[in-house]
């Protein structure tokens, strides 16, 4: 029994045409389009459902344009109708014609599941050379025209309660905790894939975070660095830009993950993030928990002010057991590490 990673995602929007745009030109692989929905695919075989805000047959459960409902994609009919039965002991649980069922988590955030038959995605990236480590010798690199995404790596939601969002993905779906970055908000991987993180909850107790629940960003897998590049220039040339990410350095890599990441504003909202060389795990990973200046990312040319804090060494500790996250259940404000709640809203991407 497993959980492969996002099956769909359904967007509200509030000009479908602006956001059908974005995505054609982000590189998605366009699936079908009227006047009421866009469909793009990626690689992996999940699905990108733009709608208008007004229509999308989902409740509006946060102000402002965004995922409104996630599908995670179940291996099997089987697998898929124990976690419904183990959801149905303490919650109602709604059925689609097809099967597809809703329900809503511990926090308050709605889901869905539904059989996902996956497709398998087989990357080459060029080997990588560096003086004395030759890897590519008579062998030029492979040459792109457009970025075209893979997979849907990760979706990040504001949480109340980050410690509660994840212990009911944890308990009731199966998910691993991966990371924590302590006040901060904590990662999780499904349990079917090997991604470092399938889903990332930020505190909204955050100044820079929204007071209400909701969507934060979705990232997609790409094959390496030239396909990020590529599709970052390509993206900035057609006018789509993130002036936060300037202020965290645009193309950089994070820390905890070790992902190199490029983060647009999306006019469908939150944000878009190209993304690759991601860490993958299995269940022989050790969840660590990390100091949340320390954890988020490693390189910028214009680093974050928070960010410009000495650290005399790897500031992360092992824990197998996920204690770190005991005292930041619900946390508020006032609960958060010293320097944790005086970020500015320019540092917001180093987050
Ligand atoms: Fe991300």
């Amino acid at each position: 029994m497993a959980i492969l990673g996002i099956e769909s995602v359904v967007y509200g929007v509030d000009d479908l045409e602006t956001c059908t745009r974005f995505w054609d030109d982000f590189g998605l692989a366009p699936l079908s389009r009227d006047a009421h929905e866009s469909i793009f695919e990626v690689a992996t075989g999940s699905r990108i459902i733009v709608r208008p805000r007004a229509n999308t047959g989902i409740e509006d459960w946060f102000d402002w344009p965004g995922v409104k409902l996630v599908t995670w994609g179940v291996d099997t009919p089987e697998a898929l109708e124990a976690l419904v039965r183990d959801l149905e002991r303490d919650r109602e649980v709604r059925r689609d014609e097809d099967g597809t069922a809703h329900a809503v988590g511990d926090d308050g955030m709605p889901f869905a599941l539904r059989v996902w038959a996956k497709r398998t995605v087989v990357s080459q990236p060029d080997p990588v050379n560096a003086p004395g480590c030759i890897q590519r010798l008579n062998q030029h690199r492979k040459w792109r025209s457009r970025a075209r995404p893979k997979t849907l790596n990760h979706i990040v939601f504001f949480s109340h309660d980050y410690v509660k969002s994840f212990e009911f993905y944890r308990d009731r779906l199966g998910f691993r905790l991966t990371d924590h970055s302590e006040g901060l908000g904590v990662f999780a991987r499904a349990d079917g894939t090997n991604e470092h993180h399938s889903i990332f909850w930020v505190n909204t107790a955050l100044p820079v975070a929204p007071d209400a629940q909701g969507f934060m960003h979705l990232a997609f897998g790409l094959e390496d660095i030239d396909e990020v590049m590529l599709g970052a220039n390509i993206m900035a040339e057609r006018g789509w830009t993130n002036t936060s990410a300037n202020s965290s350095g645009g193309l950089s890599r994070h820390r905890i993950s070790s992902a190199i990441y490029y983060y647009m504003d999306n006019p469908g909202g939150g944000e878009a993030e190209y993304h690759c060389d991601t860490d993958y795990l299995d269940d022989n990973w050790v969840p660590r928990a990390w100091d949340w200046k320390f954890g988020a990312l490693l390189w910028a040319h214009r680093t974050p002010s928070f960010f410009r804090t000495d650290h005399d060494g790897w500031d992360m500790r092992f824990d197998p057991e996920g204690k770190s996250l005991e005292p930041f259940r619900k946390a508020a404000l006032s609960d958060l590490p010293a320097g944790l709640g005086q970020i500015s809203a320019q540092d917001e991407h180093a987050l």
